[in-house]
């Protein structure tokens, strides 16, 4: 249950925690302090803002569509985190979400807190690309961490944001995969990207800002001409829309669990799961080294989190910049 919620996300939250399951009036009203005639107006606010709601005669309530929005009212009642997105910005429109996560950081947001919007006005990708934001289709959330990490191991953090989104798109049942550093591919198409910002000095890293942005219910005519042969969309793939909601939800709680698991056993168990789900390793790829490009065959990823290439006979660790898969598979 959401601390701090008000009754009727309290009510909603019951009802989620049931799943399919039907719920007694009478378990909700006992359980959070209410009267039967409060858990029934609750009931009827929540149909009118569109959450479909049954009620079967001598049984209860069950909870069987909730609206398609980004809001707290459908994020808070699905999150089973500890702590990210316990402290939740809901905007229907921004400039950029990580404009304003890292504003919240040097303010002191601490680690977890979430910013989401149904539409971004100066969407960012990274080298200072555009990102495509239309409104209410997809997921443009940043996140604030507070990492105990020197600043040399950052980057580490992308390679794990990577992992989390790959799993949160396998879970929608859409066969995805990573590209380095910061893609998640389904096939040869972009379906995701994350874009990593932080403040640092030089033996502590203040804060970290992790902007995802997730191609969820885009169509192929959403996307401008010039992107439709490179993107893609857990929609497009899956052939069916997938509930926003309830993939922020899923994409939070993989994103705590695996910041965990690299806080808890170090690099090495995230560099064996980025080599699972890798989309790169065993691919021809051009990098970009010393200002040139290079052609070559992603090997590995080192053990700090740079792509090893072989190019003839050299073995070149990139940490940064481009990576151009060559031929399709
Ligand atoms: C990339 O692949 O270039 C990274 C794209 C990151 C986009 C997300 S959407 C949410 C957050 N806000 C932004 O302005 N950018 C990131």
């Amino acid at each position: 249950m959401p601390e701090g919620a008000d009754s009727e996300e309290q009510v909603l939250a019951f009802l989620a925690e049931a799943g399919d399951e039907v719920v007694s009036g009478e378990a909700i009203s006992d359980k959070l302090g209410l009267s039967r005639a409060a858990v029934w107006k609750h009931v009827r606010s929540l149909r009118a803002q569109g959450y479909r709601i049954d009620a079967v005669p001598a049984r209860g309530y069950r909870l069987r569509e909730i609206p398609d929005r980004l809001g707290p009212l459908e994020l808070r009642p699905l999150l089973n985190t500890h702590d990210m997105g316990q402290t939740l910005h809901c905007f229907e429109e921004i400039a950029s979400t990580s404009d304003l996560a890292k504003e919240l950081a040097e303010q002191g947001a601490p680690h977890g807190e979430v910013v989401v919007a149904e539409r971004q006005t100066a969407g960012r990708g990274r080298r200072g690309r555009p990102w495509e934001s239309p409104p209410r289709k997809n997921l443009y959330l940043s996140a604030v961490l507070r990492p105990e990490l020197p600043p040399r191991r950052a980057p580490e953090l992308t390679l794990v944001a990577a992992i989390a989104v790959c799993e949160a798109c396998r879970q929608a049942r859409v066969d995805a995969g990573i590209k380095w550093p910061n893609d998640v591919l389904a096939g040869e198409r972009k379906l995701a990207g994350i874009l990593t910002e932080l403040a640092a000095e030089p033996d502590a890293v203040h804060w970290v800002v992790l902007g995802i942005g997730v191609n969820l219910n885009t169509e192929p005519e959403d996307f401008p001409p010039e992107l439709r042969a490179t993107a893609t969309s857990l929609r497009i793939e899956r052939g069916q829309p997938v509930p926003r909601a309830l993939f922020t939800a899923a994409l939070l709680t993989q994103l705590e669990q695996w910041l965990d698991r690299h806080a808890e056993e170090g690099f090495g168990a995230i560099r064996d799961a980025w080599r699972e789900r890798s989309a790169t390793l065993g691919r021809e790829v051009r990098v970009e080294v010393d200002g040139g490009e290079v052609d070559g065959v992603a090997e590995d990823l080192d053990d700090s989190g740079a792509l090893v290439v072989r190019a003839g006979g050299r073995r070149i660790h990139v940490s940064a910049g481009d990576v151009r898969l060559l031929r399709p598979r």
